[in-house]
């Protein structure tokens, strides 16, 4: 019998996983920008990292970890979440006595939660995240916040979310937390199992609670913006100026308290409903946490961070169409018939090859309808032609599978002009200014073009790392 694959998990295959890799990519492109350097943590850790990190009162740690005793009989946990393994790195290795504050770490990889899984809710996920840490400012938050939707933005986002809120520093939350005690109190015996306990342990919580009768009991409780300290209010109003001045809407958002025990002052979540009206679930979150470092045993320096799930945003930029032209198409079908052809095939392929093309061949005796038909299956661009003719006259047929226009061209040729097709086909085909992304711009330079701005060859042309195109203009791009 076949062996399934374990529930909540799931396979990234071929295109997708490309998708994966762009995405991890514009995310570590943008969080280099932002001054972060990556940081690899290993993916299990002592149980203990967690409990006293993300905290016993969250689902997390209560319900959701992967925890074993390894041979040695130590308790090991598949980590649930990146921000307590990078903090535990920087304790371990001392980091914070070698580099300068902030430590700015960001970090990609798979995360496990033993959940039930539903629309965007996977037992293996995976997560981009970000920590800066060691430098107390209001400032360092709002870059971080920054830094997440600016990586929305690259990725082609429009219309993200941003729910904020602000839970204040220990005594705004130790006096709210008794108030919503208070408010609960007669209450709580109607509630679900899982408030019950929030309510000994962190009645925040309830305020998350996905039930709809508990939901409906927490709309006439007690607001945290009615017990922020002076201080935690002001540094709350300096964010959202900011988030002002740089035109990212925003949702104040009473009830987001986030799952994890750690956060302390300004927390936020970014969201996005499809056009279909699909919801993912948050694509990602983050905020300040004030005691981590010291909890697991390093000194007193503060953070900041959020993690995005990539499964999320890859199945929204899926949906909405914003993913298709970073995959991978295949570039050149070369379809052989008989030995002979299939050395100046093989030959042909390798100098194609060589040239950046990807080339597809055939090594079975097929009908060339056969091999047509797949060439059409993976979108393939170009068809060639060898055939016994071919061969003895050492001309091939080179055919354009969009235009469906064919020439036969001579083997000495062949490289040259199929190159040459190539290009032609890429600035007719891809690009509004002639350009796309990595193909060589008409300016004679060989400018690897994003989209975006302006380029002075008078196309519009975004370039990549920072060199000098070709065409006299100065744009380092
Ligand atoms: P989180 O909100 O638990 O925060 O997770 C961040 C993101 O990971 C979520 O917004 C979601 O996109 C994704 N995610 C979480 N659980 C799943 C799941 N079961 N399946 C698929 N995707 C999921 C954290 O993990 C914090 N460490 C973020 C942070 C960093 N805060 C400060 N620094």
């Amino acid at each position: 019998m076949a062996i399934s694959i374990p529930k909540g998990t799931h396979d990234i295959i071929a295109n997708e996983a490309r998708g994966y890799d762009y995405i991890e990519e514009v995310c570590a492109n943008i969080a280099t920008v932002y001054g972060f350097d990556p940081l690899r943590t290993p993916i299990f850790e002592a149980t203990e990292l967690f409990s006293r990190g993300v905290g016993e009162s969250s689902d997390i740690v209560s319900k959701e970890m992967y925890t074993f005793l390894d041979k040695g009989n130590r308790s090991i946990t598949l980590r649930p979440e990146g921000t307590a393994g990078i903090v535990r790195s920087i304790i371990t290795n001392k980091l914070h006595a070698q580099a300068d504050l902030p430590l700015k770490y960001y970090y990609t990889g798979p995360m496990f939660r033993y959940e039930r899984p539903q629309l965007g809710r996977f037992r293996q996920f995976h997560q981009f995240g970000v920590e800066s840490i060691g430098v107390n400012s209001i400032f360092e938050d709002i870059e971080v916040i920054l830094l997440g939707y600016e990586i929305l933005r690259n990725l082609g986002f429009e219309n993200i979310t941003l729910k904020i809120n602000s839970l204040g520093d220990s005594m705004s939350r130790a006096n709210y937390k008794s108030a919503l005690q208070t408010y609960f109190k007669d209450k709580v015996g109607d509630m679900c199992e899982d408030c019950k306990h929030r309510y000994e342990t962190n009645p925040l919580r309830i305020l998350d609670c996905k039930v709809p009768f508990d939901q409906a009991l927490t709309v006439d409780a007690p607001k945290m913006k009615q017990f922020l300290s002076e201080s935690a209010q002001k540094d709350f109003d300096i964010v959202l100026e900011k988030l002002d001045t740089f035109e990212i809407p925003y949702e104040l958002d009473d009830h987001l308290v986030r799952g994890l025990d750690y956060y302390s002052g300004v927390i936020f979540e970014f969201s996005y409903i499809t056009s279909e009206g699909k919801d993912y679930g948050a694509l990602g979150g983050g905020g300040h946490y004030d005691r981590l470092v010291k909890e697991l045993g390093g000194p007193a320096l503060e953070g900041v961070g959020f993690a995005f799930g990539i499964e999320r945003l890859y199945s929204v930029m899926r949906d909405e169409n914003m993913i298709e032209e970073k995959l991978v198409t295949d570039d050149v079908h070369i379809m052989s018939i008989g030995d002979e052809a299939r050395t100046d095939a093989i030959d042909l392929g390798e100098a194609l090859r060589m040239m950046g093309l990807r080339v597809i061949l055939n090594y079975e005796d097929k009908t060339l309808k056969s091999l047509f038909k797949r060439a059409e299956r993976s979108q393939a661009k170009f068809a060639v032609i060898i055939g016994e003719e071919e061969v003895k006259a050492e001309v091939l047929k080179v055919k354009n599978l969009q235009t469906e226009e064919q020439e036969d061209v001579a083997y000495q040729d062949a490289v040259n002009h199929i190159v040459g097709l190539f290009k032609q086909h890429h600035h007719d085909q891809e690009c509004g200014c002639g350009h796309d992304h990595d193909h060589e711009c008409e300016c004679g330079g060989d400018c690897k073009c994003e989209d975006g701005h302006e380029c002075e060859c008078g196309g519009d042309c975004k370039c990549e790392d920072g060199h000098e195109c070709e065409c006299g203009g100065d744009c380092k791009c």
